[in-house]
């Protein structure tokens, strides 16, 4: 696997390299394919990174917003005008801020009561635009995540039902300790990414952290192990704290 673990001095140098990445992919699918399609994330680190996107003169310049698709990884089962709503955190801190057309943006249609409708749908949503031939899954440029302290990343939490692969590529995920259904796509189809980008920040996922990336694989506890590209590149941003407990050797 291509792996690389860079270790930067804290969220705002993680956004920003992050930013470089995307920016740099998207040039690159740009010029093979015309048109770049990127999965966003919900959580802390990848707001800054938005902001950042749709605010800094250079990146807004630089990033192709009318060539690009954009995706959702996971989403609470929350409408999307809810606080929790990761579309609604993309939406307010770059989607709304930039020249993008509502047809760009593929949401989870998370306020559907039932969580598999939802799912359902967002799969025939991603089977629409990314027409893989038979048995294939949706090739696309980049995925972002984070990892929960606990290891879990998008909506795959230890020991729940969609860290099992059943050839569904969406699925609504009941998570016990929070006491609520998530919608997420598949590790296989995160694995068909050509770039991930794990933004890891903060001392309290530094055990999980080094658990994920240098102990045995368990993947039932720590579901970040699952992320590892077929044919592409895994890249982690970690910042200083997380990257507390690493062995030297880790990082490149
Ligand atoms: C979410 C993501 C989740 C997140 C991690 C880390 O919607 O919240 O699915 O996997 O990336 O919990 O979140 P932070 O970056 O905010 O710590």
């Amino acid at each position: 696997m291509n792996r690389e673990v860079q270790i930067l001095p804290d969220a705002a140098a993680i956004a920003r390299r992050a930013a470089e990445k995307i920016v740099e992919a998207a040039a690159i699918a740009i010029k093979e394919r015309g048109g770049f399609t990127i999965f966003l994330a919900g959580g802390s680190t990848p707001k800054a990174l938005y902001s950042l996107l749709a605010s800094d003169p250079t990146f807004k310049s630089q990033f192709p917003w009318d060539k690009t698709q954009f995706f959702f990884g996971d989403e609470r089962h929350v409408p999307p005008d809810d606080p929790e709503s990761n579309f609604r955190m993309a939406s307010e801190s770059m989607l709304s801020k930039v020249p993008v057309k509502p047809e760009q943006i593929h949401r989870i249609k998370a306020e559907y009561e039932d969580a598999e409708r939802a799912a359902q749908e967002y799969e025939q949503d991603l089977r629409s635009w990314f027409k893989p031939s038979a048995g294939q899954l949706p090739r696309f440029d980049v995925l972002l995540v984070g990892m929960g302290d606990e290891g879990h990343t998008l909506s795959l939490f230890p020991g729940t039902k969609a860290l099992h692969d059943n050839g569904r590529w969406v699925m609504p995920n009941w998570i016990g300790k929070l006491f609520t259904t998530r919608i997420t796509i598949t590790a296989p189809v995160a694995n068909n990414s050509a770039l991930v980008i794990f933004m890891v920040t903060k001392a309290d996922k530094a055990l999980a952290l080094k658990g994920v990336l240098e102990g045995p694989y368990e993947p039932e506890q720590l579901p970040s192990q699952l992320i590892q590209p077929k044919n592409g590149k895994l890249l982690w941003l970690v910042d200083t704290t997380a990257a507390s407990k690493l062995s030297p050797g880790t990082s490149k």
